[in-house]
This record gives structure tokens, C-alpha cells and sequence, in this order.
């Protein structure tokens, strides 16, 4: 459902008139406790097209700076009569535990390395889009799993829409016992790239690791690293996909990110404004009195 509603959405955003004010009189906040330039924007502009009152709080020049803690900013949020809190945050569980506190809706835009959904979501339209489905595809997940939330949204979601997925990637960087999410396990990028429809690369994430996971840069891009002739193995039309943002020449080759044939990265962006309007408008719903519909 949210996947066909985010379709709809994607013609409006590529129309002249972009805004519909099937979301005025509702309030949409964004509460970020860690960077963000696609999720964070998406957002804005999702809520922004729809009609929403759309706040973007500075986390940074906010009161959690005097030491205000989650649960007392989330009740102090909630006294203002939100209606969605859209929420990123570094700790896995902080954005569960959030929700438990306020009375409006509550989309996860990110925790630690646990779940990003709604970047799940706009990977399975991307795909689906592009492949016209996504049951019987088989997906590689490339690389940092270990720290990824993106590979865990997605393993979740492509699972439950019939697809096969693989992850890729070093013992170090997959965790243990991972099999038990129903995907297959390569730590040779080559054998698990063999017939592949899309591979979906994924960005070391320095900021959370505690120690060494990689002997050096160069030795992870040249085991791990997608370039065309890793690529070469995965089916003619596989495509590319990565959530950004990327260390070109670390998990992918410039040429291949940039490759406008086989690469989905723009797209995927694209699809993520579609996406959260999605996720707004199912969440939100539309007021009575609201004009314009999606
Ligand atoms: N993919 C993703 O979550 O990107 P941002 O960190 O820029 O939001």
C-alpha cells in the first residue's frame, strides 16, 4: 500500500505543481540528534508538499544542550499537539523509546545501527520501479552490515516481499549468527555477486566503530570494493544501489556510482521524497476540511 501511494507521489514531484494541501493544519516535526542531509530534507519537503507545518529542530541550539534528556524534550514536544515526530537518533531503541512517551505518530529516521525503514521502503520502490517487482530478485548486500541499519530495514523488507538476499562482506563487518534473518552469507564478493538482479553497497561507518575492522582502505576496496569487474559478475542488467552518502573509492568506484546505465543512487533519492509523503499521509491522514488530494 505504501509502496503504490509513494508512486502516486513521485508524478506529483515531477510535475510543476508539487504541492497538495491534503496535510493542512497538521504539524510535522523533524527531531535529529545526528547528521542527516537526505532523510532530513526528504522529510521537509514531503511534509512541505503535502500542506503540513513542517519544524525543524536544531538539536543543536536546543535545551538537550543544557542537559534536557530524550524523554523530557519528547513530553515537551508533545505539549505543542504534534502530529508526527519524525526522529533520528545514535542509539539503537532511542526512537522506540520515544514514541512510548509522546501521543502523535512517530516515524523512525534512523537509530544507531538498528532500523532506518523508511530508507527500506524508498529502496524497494526504487527497485520495484526499475524491475517492475520485487518477488524472486536476488539482492547482495555489500559491506558494513555489521553497523548498518540500512542492511537490516532491508533485510526485514525484501524478505517480506519474496526476495533473496545475500550479504557480502568481511567476518568482521557481518554479524554473528546473521543466517538466522534468512539470508545467505558470502565473504567472497565474487561468489556473492554471481547472478545477482541489484547490489546494494553500503558505507563504512567509521563513527561507530571501536577498533580495527579493516586491515586498510586499500585492501577493503580491492576485496570489497564494487568496480566493474566485480560487477561483471552479477546479471547484465543488475543495477547498483547505495543510501548514501558514499566514500567513493572505498566500497565503490566513482565510474560505477556514477554509471547512468546501471546505477539507482539518484533515483534513490528521488524515491525517498515519494516515500515519506507516503509514510506522512498514512500516518497523518488527510483533515476534513483539507483540499487537494494526492
Ligand atoms: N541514507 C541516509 O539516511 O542518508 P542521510 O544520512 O543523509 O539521511
Amino acid at each position: 500500500m505504501l509502496l503504490d501511494m509513494a508512486d502516486g507521489y513521485v508524478e506529483q514531484n515531477r510535475s510543476l505543481d508539487k504541492r497538495k494541501n491534503l496535510l493542512r493544519g497538521r504539524t510535522v516535526v523533524n527531531l535529529f540528534f545526528e547528521n542527516s542531509t537526505r532523510t532530513r530534507t526528504s522529510f521537509e519537503l514531503a511534509g512541505k508538499r503535502l500542506g503540513a507545518d513542517v519544524i525543524n529542530m536544531q538539536v543543536s541550539a536546543s535545551s538537550v544542550q543544557k542537559g534536557e534528556t530524550l524523554i523530557d524534550t519528547a513530553m515537551t514536544l508533545n505539549a505543542m499537539h504534534l502530529d508526527v515526530l519524525v526522529v533520528r537518533h545514535p542509539d539503537s531503541g532511542a526512537v522506540k523509546l520515544l514514541s512510548e512517551k509522546v501521543n502523535c505518530a512517530v516515524i523512525n529516521g534512523g537509530d544507531g545501527s538498528h532500523e532506518h525503514p523508511t530508507q527500506a521502503l524508498l529502496d524497494a520502490l526504487t527497485i520495484r520501479r526499475r524491475k517492475g517487482r520485487l518477488s524472486g530478485l536476488t539482492v547482495a548486500i555489500c559491506g558494513d552490515v555489521l553497523h548498518s541499519r540500512v542492511a537490516r530495514s532491508n533485510i526485514h523488507l525484501l524478505n517480506v516481499m519474496g526476495a533473496r538476499v545475500r550479504l557480502v562482506g568481511p567476518r568482521t563487518l557481518l554479524p554473528s549468527q546473521v543466517e538466522r534473518m534468512g539470508v545467505e552469507v558470502f565473504h567472497d564478493m565474487r561468489a556473492g555477486l554471481e547472478d545477482v538482479d541489484v547490489v546494494m553497497m553500503l558505507r563504512i561507518q567509521n563513527e561507530r566503530m571501536r577498533g580495527n575492522f579493516i586491515p586498510s582502505i586499500r585492501e577493503y576496496f580491492h576485496f570489497f570494493g564494487l568496480d566493474y569487474d566485480k560487477l561483471a559478475l552479477a546479471k547484465p542488467d543488475a543495477v547498483i544501489m547505495h543510501p548514501g552518502p558514499m566514500n567513493r573509492g572505498v566500497e565503490i568506484d566513482s565510474d560505477v556510482a556514477d554509471d547512468v546505465e546501471r546505477s539507482l543512487i539518484r533515483e534513490q533519492v528521488e524515491m525517498g521524497v515519494a516515500v515519506r509523503m507516503a509514510c506522512l499521509h498514512a500516518l497523518a491522514g488527510p483533515l476534513p476540511n483539507a483540499d487537494g488530494g494526492a
